[in-house]
């Protein structure tokens, strides 16, 4: 039975990875096992930076986004040295498990580590991309949409008072999912995505016929990995002649107090991942799929997640 285990999150910070830290440590110490945390993801394991954690170490985290471990990108964990350098922390705590809390990119480097050393690794997912295949959504990605949804809503009243067009850049990198989800949420007019081939001229003919029959506000959502929102807006005004305004939502995507479903998700993960690692479970992730907790190899999570976008989006054109 192992005794110590460690804790990191990585890459992108989600609204969501404190209540999974939270959960992972008290059910750990629950289950007598102790946990490291290591501060800024791989950098941390790389620079020796980390420090026990007790029950009050995580109290009154359980409602603020971000991350209390901190979080970084690390290109040094891609190299063997980085890797070794990891490998000597977690052994001169002697450390015999750990839990990975981040998204696609977090998982390849925890599948590359267990690949090099055989050192049982369990990942949570925790992104606001969700873009982990074999689970139906990650750790932040809810609380993101209605962040990304309460924002749309705002320029709703304004592109109807002015009577404007605007086109609306959300995150997700390669992934529509947040895309789709505001667009619908939200009653948009379009919504472009990596998943979906579009025809700026189909979408600005559509305008200018919906312009002719005297519809004068449109929303246009558009992924941040299927263009930019400067770009497009100013192509619509080239082609339909009508002013146009572009926002990019950006980084108030990542933030802000996780929501229910955003919380609940994490501390059922939380639970779920160290339960994984001390029955010796490894390279494999925990998530949710259609109400129940399952287990996904790394190397599966981590390719590409095919998301069923024409059903969505044509209700999404239908209903606009
Ligand atoms: P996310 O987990 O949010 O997708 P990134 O793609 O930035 O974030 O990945 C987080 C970190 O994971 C990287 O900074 C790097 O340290 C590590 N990582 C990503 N891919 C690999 C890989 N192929 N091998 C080793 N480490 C990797
Ligand atoms: O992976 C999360 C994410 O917010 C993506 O949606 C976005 O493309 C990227 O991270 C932004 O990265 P950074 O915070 O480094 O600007």
């Amino acid at each position: 039975m192992m005794k110590k285990i460690a804790v990191l999150t990585t890459g992108g910070d989600a609204p969501g990875m404190n209540p999974a830290i939270r959960s992972v440590v008290r059910y750990a110490l629950h289950e007598k096992v102790e946990v490291l945390g290591i501060s800024r993801g791989y950098w941390g394991l790389i620079n020796d930076e980390a420090e026990w954690l007790n029950h009050r170490a995580v109290s009154g985290i359980i409602n603020q986004g971000g991350t209390v471990l901190k979080t970084a990108r690390c290109p040094e964990f891609k190299t063997e040295e980085g890797q070794e350098h990891s490998f000597q922390t977690l052994k001169k705590y002697a450390i015999e498990g750990m839990i990975v809390i981040g998204g696609n990119g977090s998982f390849s480097g925890a599948h590359a580590f267990v690949m090099r050393y055989d050192f049982p690794c369990v990942g949570i997912a925790a992104s606001i991309d969700n873009d982990i295949s074999g689970i139906d959504t990650t750790i932040g990605t809810d609380t993101a949409i209605n962040t990304a949804l309460s924002a749309i809503d705002n320029i709703r009243d304004t592109a109807t008072s002015m009577e404007r067009i605007f086109v609306v850049e959300v995150m997700g990198r390669e992934c529509g999912f947040i895309a789709l989800q505001v667009a619908l949420a939200g009653g948009c007019e379009e919504v472009l995505i990596p998943e979906r081939k579009f025809d700026l001229k189909e979408v600005c003919h559509s305008i200018v016929e919906g312009n002719i029959r005297g519809k004068v506000s449109w929303i246009v959502v558009v992924a941040e990995g299927a263009g930019r929102a400067e770009d497009i807006a100013k192509k619509i005004t080239d082609m339909t002649g009508l002013e146009t305004r572009a926002i990019v939502l950006g980084h108030i995507q990542r933030g802000g107090r996780p929501t229910a479903l955003s919380r609940d998700l994490a501390l059922n993960l939380g639970r779920a991942a160290v339960d994984c690692l001390l029955k010796g479970g490894t390279d494999r992730a925990v998530g949710m799929r259609a109400g129940k907790i399952v287990e996904v190899p790394f190397a599966q999570a981590i390719a590409k997640k095919e998301l069923q976008v024409e059903d969505m989006y044509r209700l999404i054109r239908v209903l606009s």
